[in-house]
């Protein structure tokens, strides 16, 4: 891809997910709906005060009473969804004997949406989700009905991953449910959503972003597929690199937010081929303190030099030379990773991981002892990490930071 708008024929040729972008894209659900047989029982899912300030609670409204198809709200579905909010839903799900479910937020609402949607179809509790194909293992060759995503932030890239994280408070976790049955089939992005942002969310979203995009172009194991590619990749970090700063400048461009959301989403087609690792693993022991793409970001840039010794990653780093401004040329992996540092820093407001509130030596412990649970992350990292020296090697990367 060489020009911002190349990615329309990305989103077209997509095939797991039907992705539409554009500004009033709400109204294709009308179309959808009208479309098909039965006439249809619709779930909106929905966050907070956010939903009305981004002007999607308005459009939702108005396709509600203008079709007058049968729905329900579930609405307050907080960042860091937990079980018993993926279990509100399931309840609403339940009474009104629902048919499809159009989750409308951030990255949280479309996550609960996919966990509810799938433990009330399966019949599962969603503790027997969590897991890599728990469903797909479970009934085999069985098509799930699929949600309907409408992101109103730029970030996660959930409305087309296979991802959901949710909180598991008994065990103090952030948990994932890995399994392509809960892949949206339809993302509606509307970029005029993301214009009520505050810089703080368009910071975080957009980092959250770039730290897919960089963290699935260093994935050496996983091989390139037509969708992440590491040309995708790197045209993703630098529409985040060019755009961010721009939607600070003027929040309400369209244009610019039309550029976040499409890297964002880019983001998520990468990661669902070639997942994150490391940094993403130990963002999560900082859920409830730090917003997700704040702590993802500020641990790439450790966890990525540690990667270096690697010749594929040293490679595959320098394809991003001199994207992020730096004052001379970018002639090593070391100096790209500065730059890339220095732009995060910048835009996480913190100008290293110590000044994050809670990065401290419990913190580090914790991050080594929770990243050891995941046996499968680290042994997918570029610079795989045997369980038995996890902790050690991982608290040895983030002491130096401290
Ligand atoms: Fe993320």
């Amino acid at each position: 891809m060489t020009s911002d708008q190349d990615y329309i024929e990305l989103f077209e040729h997509y095939k797991p997910v039907c992705i539409d972008l554009g500004p009033g894209i709400l109204t294709d659900l009308s179309a959808e709906f009208l479309l098909s047989d039965e006439k249809p029982v619709v779930t909106f899912v929905t966050g907070g005060n956010s939903l009305a300030k981004s002007g999607a609670r308005a459009d939702m409204t108005n396709i509600v009473l203008h079709y007058e198809f049968e729905s329900r709200l579930v609405e307050g579905i907080p960042a860091e969804p937990d079980m018993d909010d993926v279990a509100r839903i399931i309840e609403a799900l339940e009474q009104s004997k629902c048919s499809e479910v159009v989750a409308i937020g951030g990255g949280s609402v479309i996550d609960a949406a996919k966990a509810a949607w799938a433990a009330y179809q399966t019949g599962l509790d969603v503790s027997e989700l969590f897991g890599s194909g728990k469903i797909t293992e479970k009934f085999p060759g069985k098509e799930f009905k699929r949600i309907i995503a409408v992101p109103t932030t730029a970030g996660t890239g959930s409305e087309v991953t296979p991802y959901s994280n949710i909180v598991d408070r008994a065990a103090g976790v952030k948990r994932l449910i890995a399994d392509k049955q809960i892949v949206p089939r339809m993302a509606l992005i509307d970029p005029y959503y993301g214009r009520s942002m505050p810089d703080s969310l368009t910071a975080a979203t957009a980092l959250d972003a770039l730290t897919h995009n960089i963290e699935s172009l260093l994935n050496i194991h996983a091989p390139e597929t037509e969708a992440a590619t590491n040309r995708n990749a790197v045209f993703a970090v630098r529409l985040i690199k060019d755009n961010l700063p721009l939607a600070f400048r003027d929040p309400n461009d369209v244009y610019v937010r039309e550029n976040l959301c499409a890297a964002a989403t880019i983001g998520g087609m990468q990661i669902a081929d070639r997942p994150t690792s490391l940094p993403h693993l130990g963002s999560f022991s900082f859920y409830g303190q730090v917003p997700h793409g704040i702590a993802a970001s500020m641990l790439l840039p450790p966890f990525w030099r540690y990667y270096l010794t690697e010749k594929a990653v040293a490679e595959r780093t320098m394809l991003l030379a001199d994207i992020f401004p730096s004052k001379t040329k970018q002639k090593t992996p070391e100096a790209v990773v500065d730059a890339a540092a220095a732009f995060i820093a910048k835009y996480a407001g913190a100008p290293k991981l110590s000044a994050l509130p809670c990065f401290d030596a419990a913190m580090v412990d914790r991050i080594a002892s929770d990243a050891v649970k995941n046996p499968m992350k680290l042994a997918s990292a570029p610079r795989p990490v045997a369980p038995e020296n996890a902790a050690e090697i991982i608290s040895g990367i983030l002491k130096k930071e401290l």
